[in-house]
């Protein structure tokens, strides 16, 4: 099993170009089944879970090829409405496939995507809402039948809460169905808004893509199109984590700063210095952090979820209290536990985590339980005294490029064995 080898105290500095993002990127490659047609997508990350996503197009029959960071699909061969359990498995956010099969084919079978790190992940608004667009469901063993019983058609869809995957379930399903859909309570996140952006290009009709209500027009046919995927606003948080923790200094090129706009006041809280021109992220940190107080989770454009893990290893080292507010996820804080054997000071009742910042971590053996968490762990080994061996990086790999790589020319001193 690989491992990353960390040996902490070196600066982080330099310059970096931000991996395109992941959560953009796999609704999109969903999104290519519903053209019938060749799609480039520009700047995709070569992760994990795009291999993942990879797959699954192959296995519907369409072409799927990735040179570099560009992803060629061509789905006019789709020949399959399922995904087998093995695929499903892979990767959780598959079911992201089913509103784009089902709007295609006007079938579907999937299995639950299973068991999460993250705590219970339920799919019932996925569901609820493809029942209201005239799917019929059924649920047996795990595996989930859709058949549209006479057309797909538009709805009105009050969400519950602005579920991420659910709203682009919708979207995928609604940009071919019959007359309108509208998605109040919509959630807000710019993966979504650079979803419809692709699809705009295909020929769909979308109005409102970033705000809480989404008005889709149903059209007949979709074609292919070229998009360039979004920088990776998570990727963002994590590499000025890294930064931060060190004292570094760092250029994140080609960002798009309203996206990380809950993160960066965190950030100047701790001492450092942001400054952004020309869609360039300037981050200079000081040798001693202050704590930043309070970070509570909340849905775009509230400070996210996959950013709680890593800021929680900077307040680890920042002189003063940090509470956190896990309000998305259940069981969100498995890095915990981790961070604890580094020495950091930290404790947790239900949603909150109370963070005692301390002087110095201590490098250990650590073992990441989900992706965010070992992004955790990368960031606080690098402040750790002597060395940490970071286990479970197979979760690191879902989402994160090469960090190593990325970290070593950094400067850092990590590497993978
Ligand atoms: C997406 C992101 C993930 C991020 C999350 C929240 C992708 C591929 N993944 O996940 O990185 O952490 O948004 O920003 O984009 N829920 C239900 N029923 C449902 C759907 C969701 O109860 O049918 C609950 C979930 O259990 C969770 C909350 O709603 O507690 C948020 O989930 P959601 O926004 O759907 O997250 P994902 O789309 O799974």
């Amino acid at each position: 099993m690989a491992k990353l080898i960390v040996e902490g105290g070196n600066k982080v500095k330099g310059q970096v170009d931000v991996q395109g993002a992941k959560n953009s990127a796999l609704p999109m490659l969903s999104a290519t089944l519903l053209t019938g047609d060749e799609s480039v997508l520009h700047c995709c990350p070569q992760i994990s879970d795009i291999d993942a996503a990879i797959r699954i197009l192959r296995y519907l029959g369409c072409s799927a090829k990735m040179h570099n960071h560009t992803v060629v699909v061509d789905s006019s061969g789709m020949n399959r409405y399922d995904i087998p359990e093995n695929l499903m498995r892979k990767m959780r956010s598959s079911v992201v496939f089913l509103g784009a099969i089902i709007a295609r084919t006007g079938r579907a079978e999937l299995y639950f995507p299973g068991g999460c790190e993250l705590g219970p992940r339920p799919i019932d608004l996925h569901l609820d809402s493809l029942r209201k667009m005239g799917v019929s469901i059924d649920e047996r063993f795990g595996c989930i039948s859709c058949k549209v019983k006479d057309t797909l058609h538009g709805a009105k869809i009050v969400l519950p809460f602005p579920s991420v995957g659910a709203t682009e379930n919708i979207i995928l399903a609604a940009v071919l169905a019959k007359g309108t859909t509208i998605i109040a309570n919509a959630a807000r996140e710019p993966e979504i808004i650079d979803l419809c952006d692709y699809l705009v290009r295909c020929g769909a009709e979308i109005y409102g893509a970033g705000e809480s209500t989404i008005i889709i027009y149903g059209v007949e046919k979709l074609k292919g199109a070229v998009h360039t995927i979004i920088p990776d606003r998570i990727v963002e948080a994590t590499l000025m984590a890294c930064c931060a923790v060190t004292g570094g200094e760092i250029l994140l090129k080609g960002i798009i700063t309203s996206h990380i706009e809950s993160i960066i006041p965190l950030f100047e809280e701790t001492g450092c210095t942001v400054t952004i021109k020309d869609g360039n992220l300037h981050l200079v940190c000081p040798q001693r952090l202050k704590s930043f107080k309070y970070a509570r989770t909340m849905p775009y454009p509230g400070f996210p979820t996959d950013a709680q893990a890593v800021m929680m290893s900077v307040a680890t080292v920042a002189q003063g209290t940090t509470v956190f507010v896990e309000n998305i996820f259940e069981s969100r804080y498995r890095h915990v536990e981790e961070l604890t054997r580094l020495g950091a000071n930290i404790k947790v009742a239900n949603k909150v985590a109370v963070v005692e910042g301390v002087d110095r971590l201590f490098g250990t053996k650590v073992s990441a339980k989900e992706l965010r968490g070992a992004a955790s762990l990368v960031v606080a080994s690098l402040r750790a005294e002597g060395i940490t061996e970071i286990e479970g990086i197979k979760f690191l790999e879902r989402g994160y490029e090469n960090l190593e790589v990325t970290l070593t020319e950094l400067g850092a001193n990590i590497r993978k064995v």
